[in-house]
């Protein structure tokens, strides 16, 4: 049926001997993955979740934390079969067919389009804190919050937006000397944090533990409780994709991918959870909540510790800009590996003479712009989620999948336990999904059910592998 028409593996299988020069061992890796992991997660949205769950936030961390890596080793075992680029979409048409392959490219646009938006929201916060907190500068409300937070637009959201596509159309890309610097500037900042605030915990704060409960509830509309924290505190850990993809350059996959990516979770997890445990323990949760998208910077301020506020929120407003750049660059190569299977229409996706896809940058630009401008962060948040939870869903099916089917195909890494692991893998994302909110949830169908439209309206009849292989 050629809805499920499969993009056949062994043409993006890669010939081992002839691959990429395999240059990086896990420390790398590693490096790679802290620095695309690391950004407005734990910066901005560690007072949300703090409102959310109450000192259970700690425990929110570690249960995203460990169904990302679960996710992470299908990945790096699909990554190494399918090194092709396009990422999940990708290994989604490879395995499970052209329809579900597109369904998780326009849910990847959640990922990475809304995850750009949710980025850049939560540098506009920092920088507003910066302004006011070291310059006195004081921008007026309406020029700080969207129409459903009683402003006009996020201003500081949109011109950031602006900014890094002006850099991608120039044919920016992060380098790795940048990377590793903002890694040591990004880990700096936290664990300065955590050292000048774990004197100041008073342990009395963490008394109710979990005032919400464990399970995620409604409660007017929100939902509460430990696991609603962790569907959306789950975004702190996304981007390990990028150690994944690098299986090629990799000089002995099984060890160092293994380490690389659980390394990377682990060391974020563990800052994450220290980090929350310090923003939890400083103040009763109820006084975190009231910290506008900067909670290290405010708590910092309220601890009399002014140049620290400063240089922690310097660290975030330097250090976001480059994952906004990583996400935003890899939204436009899944979008312009779509086009190249005539999924989407090629023009969108023309490269200049010097390789950028102007046009397709420059839309993917202005659609996170409007959300980083005019919806709030908690709402983006929760719907970049429900697109990478249905990719990580969909990556570990197909790991299962190849397993069983294609056993013969030569690994050069294997997920441990893979028959635990996937299952796991998907089991756990499925209790992130369903721990958002109603309305998310509702939304995400609203668009996948907009996706099959823009489907059988052009990719059907489009597809480059209807032409080449008649079903
Ligand atoms: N994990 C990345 C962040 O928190 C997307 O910004």
């Amino acid at each position: 049926m050629s809805l499920f028409r499969l993009k056949p593996l062994d043409a993006h299988t890669h010939n081992l001997e002839n691959a990429l020069p395999k240059t990086l061992s896990w420390p790398h890796l590693i490096a790679l993955g802290i620095g695309a992991i690391i950004g407005m997660g734990i910066f901005t949205l560690t007072g949300l979740g703090a409102a959310l769950a109450g000192p259970g936030v700690i425990l929110s961390f570690a249960i995203a934390g460990a169904v990302c890596a679960l996710a992470a080793l299908a990945y790096a075992e699909v990554a190494t079969l399918i090194p092709a680029a396009g990422s999940a979409y990708t290994y989604t048409y490879s395995v499970l067919g052209e329809m579900f392959g597109w369904m998780i490219g326009w849910a990847l646009i959640l990922e990475y389009g809304l995850g750009c938006s949710a980025v850049a929201v939560g540098w506009a916060a920092h920088v507003n804190g910066f302004l006011e907190g070291a310059l006195h500068i004081k921008l007026p409300a309406t020029l700080l919050a969207g129409p459903m937070e009683g402003g006009v637009v996020n201003i500081l959201a949109v011109v950031i937006v602006l900014l890094v596509t002006g850099l991608l159309v120039l044919g920016a890309r992060e380098s790795a000397v940048v990377n590793m610097v903002l890694v040591a500037i990004k880990l700096l900042a936290l664990g300065a944090f955590i050292i000048v605030a774990a004197p100041a915990i008073d342990t009395g704060n963490y008394h109710p533990f979990m005032p919400f409960g464990f399970l995620s509830r409604e409660v007017g509309g929100e939902k509460v409780g430990v696991m609603a924290a962790a569907a959306i505190m789950f975004f702190a850990f996304y981007g390990f994709d990028a150690v994944s993809t690098s299986a090629e350059e990799t000089k002995n996959p099984g060890r160092d991918l293994t380490i690389g990516i659980v390394g990377s979770m682990v060391i974020c997890t563990l800052f994450y959870m220290l980090v929350a445990a310090c923003v939890v323990g400083v103040l009763p949760f109820t006084e975190v909540a009231k910290s506008g998208g900067e909670p290290l910077p405010y708590i910092l301020r309220l601890m009399d510790h002014p140049l620290l506020a400063s240089l922690v929120g310097g660290a975030a407003i330097l250090a976001l800009p480059s994952v906004l750049l990583v996400f935003m660059y890899g939204q436009s190569r899944i979008l312009f590996v779509m086009a190249r299977d005539g999924l989407i229409p090629a023009r969108l996706s023309r490269l200049d003479k010097r390789g950028v896809p102007v046009v397709m940058t420059l839309l993917t630009g202005a659609f996170i712009a409007v959300f980083a401008g005019l919806v709030p962060l908690k709402q983006i948040t929760e719907m970049a989620n429900t697109g990478t939870l249905a990719a990580f869903i969909a990556v570990s099916l197909a790991m299962i999948i190849l397993r069983i089917k294609r056993p013969d195909l030569k690994r050069a890494f294997k997920t441990p336990l893979y028959w635990l692991v996937g299952p796991l893998a998907i089991l756990g994302c499925c209790f992130l999904f369903t721990s958002l909110t109603t309305f998310t949830m509702k939304a995400f169908v609203v668009w996948a059910a907009i996706g099959l439209v823009v489907y059988f309206s052009y990719g059907f009849w489009h597809s480059r592998l209807r032409h080449e292989t008649p079903a």
